[in-house]
C-alpha cells in the first residue's frame, strides 16, 4: 500500500510525546500486552478479538502480505494505541478503506486517539482511496465524536449485529466518509500538495 508519510514520527500530547511507527513482527509481544489490558467491550468492532494470540499472528501476517498497514502508537516501549488501515484491492471496493482504531483506557481523553486517527486518515489519503469507512457499537460515543469530527457521517445501524463474551448482542454503527470529495475541494482550494499520492 503506498504512502507517502514517513514513520516513525513524533508528536505531544497531553499524555506525553508519543511515537508512531509502523507495526512489524517484532512487536508481536508488545501489541499482545496492550490488547489483553482492553477491555472486550472495546474490541467488538473488531472482526475478530485480537487479544488471542492467534488472532495477532494472523494480523502481522497480513501486514506482511501487504494487505493492511497499521500504525502504532507507544509512550517509551508500551503501545498505547494502533491504527489499521484495511483495503481489499481484489474486491468490489478496491477504492473503500476502513479504519480500525484503539486506544489504551489510561490515556484515553489526552490526544492520543485525534492522532492517531489523523496519521490513518493521512496514509488513506496518500492510497489513493475514495472512500473510508469506520465501525463500532453505538455505545463508543468518544469514537463517533472523533471521527464525525473528521467529516465522517452514519451511514448505517446493523441491530444485534456483535454478540459479547456474556452472549449479549450489541448494535453496530457505520460512518462513511467520500474522501474522493474532499480531496477534489482541497484541490479547487489550491492544495494539491497536501493531497499528492
Ligand atoms: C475512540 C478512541 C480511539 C479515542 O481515543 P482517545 O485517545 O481517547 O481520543 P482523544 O483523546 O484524541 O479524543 C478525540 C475526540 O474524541 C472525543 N472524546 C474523547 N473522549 C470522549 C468522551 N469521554 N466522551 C465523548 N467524546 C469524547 C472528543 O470529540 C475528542 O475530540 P477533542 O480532540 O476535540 O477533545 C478510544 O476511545 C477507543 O479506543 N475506543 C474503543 C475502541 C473503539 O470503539 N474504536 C472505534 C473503532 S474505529
Amino acid at each position: 500500500m503506498s504512502e507517502t508519510r514517513s514513520y516513525p514520527r513524533r508528536v505531544k500530547t497531553d499524555a506525553g510525546e508519543i511515537e508512531f511507527r509502523m507495526m512489524a513482527r517484532s512487536d508481536e509481544a508488545a501489541v499482545l500486552a496492550f490488547a489483553k489490558a482492553l477491555p472486550t467491550h472495546d474490541l467488538l468492532f473488531l472482526p475478530r478479538n485480537i487479544s488471542e494470540p492467534k488472532v495477532l499472528s494472523a494480523w502481522i501476517n497480513e501486514i506482511e502480505r501487504g494487505a493492511i498497514v497499521s500504525l502504532l502508537a507507544l509512550r517509551g516501549k508500551t503501545v498505547v494505541g494502533s491504527g489499521t488501515l484495511v483495503r481489499d484491492p481484489h474486491s468490489w471496493s478496491p477504492h473503500v478503506g476502513e479504519i480500525r482504531m484503539v486506544v489504551s483506557q489510561d490515556v484515553r481523553g489526552q490526544g492520543v486517539g485525534r492522532a492517531l486517527s489523523q496519521e490513518t486518515f493521512a496514509i488513506a489519503l496518500g492510497a489513493g482511496l475514495e472512500k473510508l469507512s469506520v465501525q463500532m457499537t453505538v455505545d463508543q460515543q468518544a469514537a463517533i465524536a472523533l471521527f464525525e469530527s473528521l467529516g465522517f457521517k452514519a451511514e448505517a445501524l446493523l441491530r444485534d449485529q456483535v454478540r459479547d463474551v456474556d452472549g449479549k448482542t450489541h448494535d453496530i454503527v457505520v460512518l462513511g466518509h467520500n474522501v474522493a470529495q474532499v480531496r477534489a475541494q482541497m484541490e479547487a482550494y489550491g492544495l494539491p500538495a497536501a493531497v499528492q499520492h
